[in-house]
């Protein structure tokens, strides 16, 4: 009966070092026992000249980043290697020269500490951001994540049972803002200047197509090919003469395609706590439209913090929390992989 006396929050004790290089950020984190005590991100300028993330670029930016930061987190921290129960990295999906980098140095440090992999999948660590601090959303939720390369509709019934409920056919709602920031003149990556002019601007001064798509799927396609059609009509100068309105139009447009399906979720569902996350979610407007839907419908709304709806490690921490409470552990063979079901 020894074992009876033994306090199980001494056995659920965990150190977990995170890493995260799916695309073009580098970041670690430490989390003990579910609480993310540092989060450190190196973005990768570099792809600016380019329009878009160049792989073998990023990479390389990996390469060099990632010993700094994982140091910085572990020291941000205060934590010493010896101390660390796991080590979790981020399997997929994701650029696969970007994701090796990352899973690499995962593995060795694992084989050198002896301790244990956690694998984690980005786009359920992308939900699991809404469990990261003191106020968390109420299981069962659903979680509209919207990336730069995923748009999805998850069910989540506890950290671990998450559900795809619906998804983009084609284009990400990142790549719909990032398109459209690309027609407009605007640099890589184009979803944050999208949000920065669109507050100045009327987002009903123009109206691009929505897609009639059936169920909880979504399409952005469309609506890329609408502003490019409705921008060959126009004269010379008129994007920079109607910037904000332009950018607040499409803003209005891919929000108003975001949260039609959201409510569809919820009449389909009954599931009345909504979560965001993803790069998207870090767009001001659709923040604000979701809290006002909300509100207006009864809904729970639950939004990440900035830090923690781009690309980081604290939400790979997170998950892997979980996934050591559940002796979620990965051999030592486990290796990246570009595309992946969940
Ligand atoms: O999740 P994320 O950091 O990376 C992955 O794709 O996994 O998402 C990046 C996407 C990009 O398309 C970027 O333009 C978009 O998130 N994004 C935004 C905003 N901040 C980032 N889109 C609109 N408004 C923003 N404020
Ligand atoms: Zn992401």
């Amino acid at each position: 009966m020894v074992h009876l006396r033994l306090n199980p929050q001494k056995i659920l004790t965990s150190t977990i070092l995170a890493i995260e290089s799916s695309c073009d950020e580098t970041s670690a984190s430490v989390c003990v026992d579910g609480k993310i005590l540092s989060n450190f991100i190196a973005n990768q300028t570099i792809h600016e000249q380019y329009g878009g993330v160049v792989p073998e670029l990023a990479s390389r930016a990996h390469m060099q980043n990632i010993v700094p930061v994982v140091n910085a987190a572990l020291s941000s921290a205060n934590c010493q290697l010896s101390s660390l129960d796991a080590i979790a990295f981020t399997q997929s999906p994701g650029l696969i020269g970007s994701l090796l980098v990352g899973a690499q140095f995962a593995k060795s440090l694992a084989l050198s500490l002896n301790k244990p992999l956690i694998a984690v999948h980005h786009m359920q660590a992308h939900v699991l951001a809404n469990l990261i601090g003191d106020e968390q959303p109420a299981f069962p939720f659903l979680c509209l994540t919207v990336s730069g390369g995923h748009t999805q509709i998850v069910l989540a019934n506890s950290p671990l049972d998450l559900k795809v409920i619906g998804e983009t056919i084609d284009d990400a709602a990142g790549e719909a803002f990032d398109k459209s920031a690309k027609l407009l003149g605007l640099p890589y990556p184009g979803g944050p200047l999208i949000d920065k002019y669109a507050k100045d601007g009327n987002p009903l001064a123009f109206k691009f197509a929505e897609p009639q798509i059936p169920d909880l799927n979504f399409s952005f396609s469309g609506l890329k090919t609408s502003v490019l059609y409705f921008l060959q009509k126009q004269e010379p100068g008129f994007i920079e003469q109607n910037l904000p309105d332009l950018c607040a139009s499409i803003q209005y447009t891919i929000i108003n395609i975001l949260l039609k399906k959201i409510k569809t979720a919820v009449q389909q569902t009954g599931v009345k706590n909504i979560c965001i996350a993803g790069g998207v979610s870090a767009n001001s407007g659709l923040r604000k439209s979701l809290q006002g839907m909300g509100e207006k419908s009864g809904w729970k709304t639950h939004i990440p913090k900035f830090e923690y709806c781009t690309d980081n490690a604290a939400m790979i921490a997170i998950t892997a929390y979980y996934k050591y409470l559940a002796g979620q552990f990965s051999p030592l063979e486990t290796g990246p992989t570009a595309r992946a079901e969940w």
